[in-house]
C-alpha cells in the first residue's frame, strides 16, 4: 500500500489476498459504515463482520500509488482500538502481582504507590517510557489508542501526564479522579473542588475526555456525578470506571450523564444491563484486569444477548493489567466471557471504535482511515486459537506500514 492509500486500498489489497472476506470484518457497504450505526449482531456475529460480496476497481489516478500485496492466504483485519490504557507513569507493581497469585486481594491503593513514582520521574523518563509502549502497541496490532492521566493527582503532575499524553494520541483523558491522594485523605471535598478547578483548567486544553473511578474506596456517585459534569462544562466528554471491584452506581451513573463508555463492568446486577441496554454507552470489559487480579471475568454474553454495544479494551496500567496486548483479550473473551471470536474481534476493532465516537476507524470499508492489520495465520479464529503467539505479521496505520 502506498502512502497516498485510504481504506478503498486497503479494500482491494483484502479482495485480491483473501480468501475468505468473512475474515475481513468488513461492515456490509449497503449501509453506514457499522461504527456509525448500532450493531446487533446475533451469536455468530455474522451481520458484524461480512463483506458485502462486491469488488471494487481502484481507478484513474488512485491505481498508480497502489501496490497489491500478496497476503499469501492470511486474514486481515482493522487495527486494534485500544480504548481504555493508563500508559503515562513511572515504576511498576510487579511485587503486588506476585503477592496476588498467592491469595492477597487488589486493592485500588495501590493506586497511590505509582502515583509517588511517576511524581519522581522527568518529562523525559515519562516520554521514553510512553514511546515505548506505544512501540509495543503498534507491534501488537494497535493503530488507535486512548491514554488516561491520573498518576499525578496534582495540577503541575496531572498537566504534564495529558500533555505527555496529547503527544502520541488525540484521544487523551483527564482522570484527576482515580483516587484521592494521601496528602488529601483527611480533605476529600477540597481535593475535589482542586480537580473540578485548577486541574481541570490545567489539562482540558490537552484532553478530549473526563473520566471517574467511580467505585468503593475511589469516588461515590455523587462526587462522580459532580466531577463529571465540571468535566462537560469545560468541553470534555463523558466516560467512567465503573463496577470493577463490587457492584455499585456507576454503571447507572455512566448511563445517565450519557457517557460515551463505562469501563470494567464486572460486577453488573439486570438494572445495570437493563440501563445499558438502553443506551448509547458502551460497555468496555478490560479482562486483563480479571486475568491479573483473579477476579471472575466480566459476562459478555448476557450483554450482547440483551442488545448492549460491548468493546473490548487493554485498560495497560503497571497495577490491575500491565498488558497492552488486544490479541491477549480476545483469547480471553473467548475463553473466558462467552463471546465468539467473530464477536471479539469485533469488540477490538469497531466496538472499541464506538466507545471513542470515532467513525473512521474500526472497520475496513471505503472511506474508513487504513489501519490494517495482516496476521500470521488464515482466520481471525487464531487470535484466539493461538494464544501468546505473536500471530500480528504486518501493521499499516493511514496506508503506511509501521515497524
Ligand atoms: O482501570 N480502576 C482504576 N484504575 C485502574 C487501576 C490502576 C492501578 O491499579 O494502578 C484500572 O484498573
Ligand atoms: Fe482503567
Amino acid at each position: 500500500v502506498g502512502p497516498a492509500a485510504d481504506a478503498a486500498t486497503a479494500a482491494r489489497l483484502i479482495r485480491e489476498s483473501t480468501p475468505d472476506r468473512r475474515e475481513v470484518g468488513n461492515p456490509p457497504a449497503s449501509r453506514p459504515p457499522a461504527v456509525l450505526s448500532r450493531n446487533r449482531a446475533g451469536r455468530d456475529g455474522e451481520d458484524r463482520t461480512e463483506g458485502d460480496g462486491e469488488d471494487r476497481a481502484v481507478d484513474g489516478e488512485d491505481r498508480a500509488e497502489v501496490e497489491v500485496i500478496d497476503a499469501g492466504g492470511r486474514a486481515v483485519i482493522p487495527g486494534f482500538v485500544d480504548s481504555h490504557t493508563h500508559l503515562v507513569f513511572g515504576g511498576d507493581r510487579a511485587d503486588e502481582f506476585e503477592a496476588r497469585m498467592t491469595g492477597t486481594p487488589y486493592a485500588a491503593g495501590g493506586i497511590r504507590r505509582t502515583v509517588a513514582s511517576t511524581r519522581a520521574a522527568t518529562d523525559d523518563e515519562l516520554r521514553a517510557r510512553l514511546r515505548a509502549f506505544v512501540a509495543e502497541l503498534r507491534a501488537q496490532g494497535t493503530t488507535t489508542f486512548e491514554v488516561k492521566t491520573g498518576y499525578g493527582l496534582a495540577v503541575a503532575d496531572e498537566e504534564r501526564l495529558a500533555r505527555l499524553a496529547a503527544e502520541v494520541t488525540p484521544e487523551v483523558t483527564f482522570l484527576g479522579a482515580h483516587v484521592v491522594p494521601a496528602e488529601y485523605a483527611e480533605r476529600r471535598d477540597e481535593y475535589i473542588d482542586l480537580v473540578c478547578g485548577e486541574m481541570l483548567r490545567a489539562c482540558a486544553p490537552h484532553s478530549r475526555w473526563i473520566d471517574v473511578f467511580c467505585e468503593r474506596g475511589a469516588f461515590t456517585a455523587d462526587e462522580s456525578r459532580h466531577i463529571l459534569a465540571a468535566g462537560v462544562a469545560a468541553g470534555l466528554e463523558p466516560r467512567v470506571h465503573g463496577n470493577q471491584l463490587g457492584p455499585g452506581e456507576g454503571v447507572r451513573l455512566a448511563v445517565a450523564v450519557g457517557a460515551a463508555s463505562v469501563d470494567h463492568c464486572t460486577y453488573l446486577d439486570d438494572a445495570d444491563v437493563a440501563a445499558l441496554a438502553g443506551s448509547a454507552t458502551v460497555a468496555t470489559l478490560l479482562p486483563g484486569v480479571e486475568f491479573s487480579t483473579r477476579q471472575p471475568y466480566p459476562d459478555a454474553r448476557r450483554l450482547i444477548d440483551a442488545g448492549v454495544t460491548v468493546a473490548l479494551a487493554s485498560d495497560c496500567n503497571p497495577g490491575s493489567s500491565f498488558t497492552s496486548s488486544m490479541p491477549l483479550m480476545i483469547a480471553l473473551a473467548v475463553r473466558e466471557m462467552g463471546m465468539t471470536p467473530a464477536e471479539a474481534v469485533w469488540a477490538a476493532t469497531a466496538g472499541g471504535a464506538r466507545a471513542l465516537r470515532r467513525d473512521d476507524v474500526g472497520v475496513l470499508a471505503p472511506g474508513m482511515r487504513a489501519d490494517v492489520v495482516l496476521l500470521d495465520a488464515p482466520t481471525r479464529v487464531h487470535l484466539a486459537y493461538r494464544p501468546g503467539v505473536p500471530l500480528v505479521r504486518t501493521v499499516w496505520v493511514a496506508g503506511q506500514i509501521r515497524e
